[in-house]
């Protein structure tokens, strides 16, 4: 989704810009800009395409200024031009504009700014706030900025500069995240912090409706009345190298190969003398007696962990689950009361159908626990209860470590209240967390075995549609397998339930059609194994992923990746990797750009 950086100090802006841009790549964009307030005014570069294309426009007539805001743009209102890209300027060119998020009631701004004689030249929403803030200007930016974010309504975050300040430049967000950046003698706005961690680990991190003010020596924070605020400085404690590909080919791969750490992190805190402990978070006996049910609420991969969750929660816990799609659960009046507990999940934190998902159901009365990853995010703020999954940052656009991070999660709060409700034995409780401690070697193993998939894909990344099929916790995973594939590799792919296939679905079998079967659920192996004759007799050639001592499947696959023998219960964790490795190999096999998917962006702050 779109990025912002924004910066004033005593370099000159423009390198800075281009520099924090870079790191904001993986967010997804289709143009980039920037202005820089340079001898009184305000001189704008933007272009279409990739960074490097903006980057050697501003090489070529490197602007001086020590202020200025950037921008890359993931096109939502007007399609991806010259024109169209940000920053926005004001019909008098006093002002200029970058904007994350939609302004939903642009078109009633844009009739009345039209009727006050404003022209329009692009199919923005955002171009409305540049002319609204020129609107507003009688001499005080900071008034303009106040006065245009109490009429616009919808999600932003906004970097303004103005051709009569000097001295300063003003940002503002609601709903579209935003931190400020403190450096000394240089300040900065950010829409993501890997774009300004070179510089400063200190941020404030903005509230909705706040506005801010920043000179190159001080940062002040009002709220939309105009009162100061005062605000906490946030530490950010992981390394820049963390945002970067230390000698990996792409992000994707450096984050598969960081999973068994991730899972170690966010597992090994919680377990005290052989007991789950999840953090503050202090869900009693009592408190689970009162619940009816739960809600996991989340989207694309997310949203697939939820599905593991339902049936881990329901399988140990006895409560019973419900998993819903964010942008689905928000529009849909869901029956929720105070004896609900919803389970957001969310790597970002700032998924806005999440988000949203979340108020309503705050709203409604229920406790709301989060899973998410971005410590200081929007979700994160607004939830009674907050799990972090300690998967660091997450670059690629395909989510992959925080997938695992997320069950590891879930995997723990499905524990700590199955004993809460007196629903498993000690023994079992102890051995499960011994296992659940085993994942990260588990996950090292198939990692050094990621040769039989690069071969399996080399020989078949031609398929023009794949078929994933799994039954049980192997169902979920298969959503899961479907939806790496389809975003990084353009194959059409499908996820159905084992059992599912013969109503409808078998008919799209045919001679090579490829099928996927995770097989990690020792229960369900024998109907495994039917499905897969099912479909062998059909022509399809069948990629099986099982464990070790599985032999048997063996004789109806064409080709078996084995994980090492773990509890199906938990398998999922690690039969994940396999899946995601698959879709990385065809995409590389593809030639696709496997970091940054077409129209994807990773953090999607937009409806
Ligand atoms: O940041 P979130 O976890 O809330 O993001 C949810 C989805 O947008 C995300 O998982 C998306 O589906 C990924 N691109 C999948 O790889």
């Amino acid at each position: 989704m779109c990025g912002i950086v924004g910066y004033i100090g005593s370099n000159m802006a423009a390198p800075i810009l281009i520099n924090g841009l870079k790191k904001l790549e993986y967010r997804g964009y289709d143009s980039a800009g920037v202005a820089i307030f340079e001898d009184n005014d305000l001189k704008v570069i933007k272009s279409k395409g990739r960074l490097a294309i903006l980057e050697e426009k501003v090489n070529k007539d490197m602007p001086k200024g020590l202020i200025g805001i950037g921008h890359t743009r993931w096109a939502t209102h007007g399609e991806p031009n010259d024109l169209n890209s940000h920053p926005h300027i004001s019909h008098s060119g006093k002002i200029a504009v970058v904007h994350n998020g939609i302004i939903e009631n642009y078109i009633e701004l844009k009739e009345f700014l039209q009727s006050e004689g404003y022209k329009f030249v692009s199919e923005t929403d955002t171009e409305v706030v540049a002319h609204l803030i020129d609107y507003h200007y009688k001499g005080d930016i900071v008034e303009a900025v106040i006065e245009s974010i109490n009429e616009v309504e919808g999600s932003y975050a906004l970097g303004v500069i103005c051709k009569d300040c000097d001295d300063k430049f003003v940002a503002a967000r609601k709903d579209s995240p935003l931190v400020v950046g403190l450096g000394k003698n240089e300040n900065f706005i950010a829409s993501d912090i890997p774009a300004i961690l070179e510089y400063t680990r200190d941020v404030y991190i903005l509230e909705d409706k706040e506005v801010v003010v920043l000179s190159s020596d001080n940062v002040k924070v009002f709220n939309n009345h105009g009162a100061e605020v005062k605000k906490e400085i946030f530490k950010v404690n992981w390394d820049v190298s963390a945002a970067e590909k230390s000698g990996y080919e792409h992000f994707m791969m450096k984050e598969m190969f960081e999973e068994p750490k991730v899972i170690r992190d966010t597992i090994s805190p919680r377990i005290k003398d052989g007991s789950i402990s999840l953090d503050n978070i202090n869900i009693t006996s009592e408190d689970l007696e009162k619940i009816e049910k739960i809600y996991i609420v989340a989207c694309g991969t997310a949203y697939h962990a939820g599905v593991v969750g339902k049936y881990v929660i329901e399988k140990l816990a006895r409560i019973p689950v419900e998993v819903d799609v964010a942008s689905e659960f928000r529009y849909r009046d869901p029956l929720i009361t105070n004896k609900n507990l919803v389970i957001i999940i969310s790597q970002s934190g700032e998924t806005l159908d999440t988000l949203f998902a979340l108020r309503e159901a705050k709203k409604k009365g229920a406790r709301v626990l989060s899973i998410v990853n971005v410590v200081g995010s929007s979700i994160s703020r607004e939830s009674d209860d907050v799990l972090y999954t300690w998967a660091g940052p997450e670059i690629a656009v395909a989510s992959t470590k925080a997938y695992n991070t997320q069950l590891s999660a879930l995997y723990l709060v499905a524990m700590d209240f199955a004993m809460k409700k007196g629903h498993i034995e000690e023994g079992f409780y102890k051995k499960f967390i011994e296992d659940l401690k085993n994942i990260p070697q588990v996950i090292e193993s198939v990692l050094a075995n990621k040769e039989v998939i690069q071969r399996f894909a080399s020989e078949h990344y031609n398929a023009k549609s794949i078929f994933f099929i799994g039954r049980g916790l192997d169902y979920a995973l298969s959503m899961e397998g479907s939806l790496k594939l389809k975003e990084i590799s353009y194959i059409h792919s499908e996820a159905y339930a084992g059992g599912e296939l013969k109503h409808g679905t078998i008919a799209l079998i045919e001679e090579g059609t490829l099928v996927i079967c995770p097989m990690t659920q020792d229960n369900l192996m024998d109907k495994m194994i039917s499905n897969i004759r099912e479909v062998k007799a059909r022509g399809a050639t069948v990629l099986a992923i099982t464990k070790e001592s599985n032999q048997q499947v063996e004789k109806v696959a064409d080709v078996v990746v084995t994980i090492p023998d773990v509890d199906s219960l938990i398998a999922p964790i690690a039969a994940v990797t396999p899946l995601q490795l698959f879709a990385y190999y065809m995409a590389i096999q593809k030639g696709c750009d496997v970091d940054k998917p077409r129209n994807l962006a990773k953090s999607v702050t937009v409806e």
